[in-house]
């Protein structure tokens, strides 16, 4: 399956792409998810070179780096979460070369590019599962309990729903912690390891500047795979420390990789990275994945769980710097991904909390993540109908993935909304993107669009909101410009400034940034000139009132 590159290129080394010190602790890094973001060919699937076209769009938004969810060979069972070929390209997103002319344009733009890697678990169709005899080596294969085994090995249940066990037409069971057709790999084998680094390296060699790590807190499981005894598990991800999850073992791994990737970027002259998605119960153990000698970065789910309460906000901002400045890693942020409510619905359907909760994120000191659409201040879509919906938990009735956690039933989610999504699933964060015009697809691609997008996204695309300084596209453009010409902002220092009820107040390099999470005027000392405001702030003399579910940024 794997494709040959008709021209194999070197690790590309554009200007801007280049070692730099650490670009990685302030880089704001954009999600594709590929399938929604732009289609070339018209089948209704975004691809490789819809994604590479729009990269100047990417630029112009002002972000440093793209993420890209996996476009690997799959069968699609988990939106390609389920790899069956680590090495080649899906027909459906393009071809190894389109990537390799992605990397090139991205880094000619100055952009670097991450690639996501599922080391958890591969698809069922992958050859190792194919082949009876390595499966056994290679997987999690037991007997099952009761008088002819035909019970599950243990209690663990699918994050996706149901047993995370299913039975072989050999009578042994297999894990996997997400759908069935997701086998978990078994890490205790080295070959597994080896394949890993390989399969790392060869994407190094073709460019990318880092890895996001799926499941990073999956792949080893407490010996003997003991029973839990509770009935909802998925709830305790990310609440408690499971058999399955966030053992202590993983890090033997992360180690292993971050001397692979300090190596290969010595030897090449830049940094290359590993971003850790890993749920943890606390900040503290979160902080492990990103000691010195482990990876570079993890997702800060705590600050996406976070209610919009200036209280709740402020305790988790601080437990975030904290953990992470006692290992002396830069904390991330995230409000928005491919597995979450968008949070423009989640923080209670108000794209005004969105604009205010974007603009203080990116005053945060540290990289942030932002997800495809959010600049277009776009919501959950909440009416797909039953036949057009793809997530794999849908069909077996689970939560929608460990990546809503605990939490993620915010008290501002609106009624009818669960926090993972339309009734819990994935499906309504993903609908493809509108760049222009009045009727779907938007200028998405030639064709339709493999969900169906709302009628009312007209006044949503790229094409209708660039050059309108009302618009959260360009509210997000004069951010990331600030960010950029404030120096110090990204990886700098912070601290809280007296605040009224309610409201949150802290200085940075450069300015001062005030946020009002209540839904009314708060007026407040003028603490300056104000550059940037998520809702127009009025000055009167010395003092300013600040518009309700607002975040403004001050020149001091
Ligand atoms: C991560 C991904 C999610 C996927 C799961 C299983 O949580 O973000 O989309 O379903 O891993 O690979």
């Amino acid at each position: 399956m794997t494709q040959e590159l008709t021209s194999p290129s070197p690790a590309p080394q554009a200007a801007g792409t280049g070692r730099g010190p650490g670009w990685w602790r302030d880089a704001v890094i954009y999600q594709v998810y590929v399938r929604s973001f732009a289609d070339s060919d018209g089948d209704g699937i975004g691809d490789l070179r819809g994604a590479r076209e729009r990269l100047p769009y990417l630029k112009d938004l002002g972000v440093d780096a793209v993420w890209l969810t996996p476009f690997y060979a799959s069968p699609q069972a988990d939106g390609g979460y389920d790899v069956a070929d680590y090495r080649a390209v899906d027909p459906l997103f393009g071809t190894l070369q389109d990537a390799d002319d992605l990397i090139r344009t991205a880094h000619d733009l100055g952009l670097r590019v991450i690639v996501d890697i599922v080391p958890n678990h591969t698809s069922d169709r992958h050859p190792w599962f194919q082949d009876p005899e390595l499966a056994r080596q290679r997987y999690l294969f037991r007997p099952g309990k009761g008088e002819s085994g035909e019970l599950p090995p243990n209690d663990w249940e699918s994050v996706f729903g149901g047993p995370a066990w299913t039975r072989t037409d050999r009578g042994d069971w297999y894990l996997h912690l997400f759908a069935p057709e997701q086998p978990d790999l078994n890490w205790d084998n080295p070959e597994v390891h080896t394949e890993f680094e390989a399969i790392m390296r060869f994407w190094l060699d073709l460019g990318v500047d880092g890895f996001r790590v799926d499941v990073a807190h999956g792949m080893i499981k407490a010996p003997g795979l003991p029973d839990i005894g509770h009935g909802a598990q998925a709830q305790l991800i990310g609440a408690q420390v499971l058999p399955f999850f966030d053992q202590d073992g993983v890090h033997a791994i992360h180690r292993a990789w971050r001397r692979l990737l300090d190596g290969y970027g010595d030897a090449h002259g830049k940094h290359v990275i590993g971003v850790a998605e890993a749920w943890a119960p606390t900040s503290e153990r979160l902080a492990l994945y990103v000691r010195p000698d482990e990876l570079h970065q993890a997702f800060n789910f705590q600050f996406l769980n976070a209610p919009w309460q200036a209280d709740a906000l402020r305790s988790v901002i601080d437990a975030s710097l904290a953990a992470t400045a006692s290992v002396g890693a830069p904390t991330t942020w995230v409000l928005s991904n491919h597995d979450v409510v968008r949070h423009t619905t989640r923080l209670g359907g108000s794209l005004a909390r969105a604009r205010a909760a974007t603009l203080l994120m990116l005053a945060l000191p540290g990289s942030a993540y932002l997800y495809q659409g959010e600049e277009l201040g776009l919501p959950e879509v909440t009416d797909l109908p039953d036949e057009v919906r793809q997530d794999p938990a849908f069909f077996r009735g689970g939560r929608a993935t460990g990546a809503a956690g605990p939490g993620t039933d915010t008290e501002a989610a609106p009624d009818g909304v669960a926090a993972g999504g339309q009734d819990g699933f994935r499906d309504g964060c993903r609908v493809p993107l509108p760049w222009s015009g009045e009727l779907p697809p938007y200028g998405f691609g030639p064709g339709g669009s493999w969900l169906p997008q709302p009628a009312d996204w007209g006044g949503l695309t790229v094409a209708a909101q660039t050059g309108n300084p009302a618009s959260t596209l360009e509210l997000y453009r004069a951010a990331l410009e600030l960010r950029r010409r404030l120096p110090g902002l990204g990886d700098g220092t912070m601290s809280w400034a007296p605040a009224p009820d309610g409201v949150l107040a802290f200085t940075r390099p450069g300015l001062l940034c005030t946020v009002n999470t209540q839904g009314h005027d708060v007026g407040l000392p003028a603490p300056g000139t104000p550059l940037l405001s998520s809702a127009p702030v009025t000055v009167d003399g010395a003092t300013a009132q600040l518009p309700g579910d607002s975040c403004t940024w001050w020149a001091i």
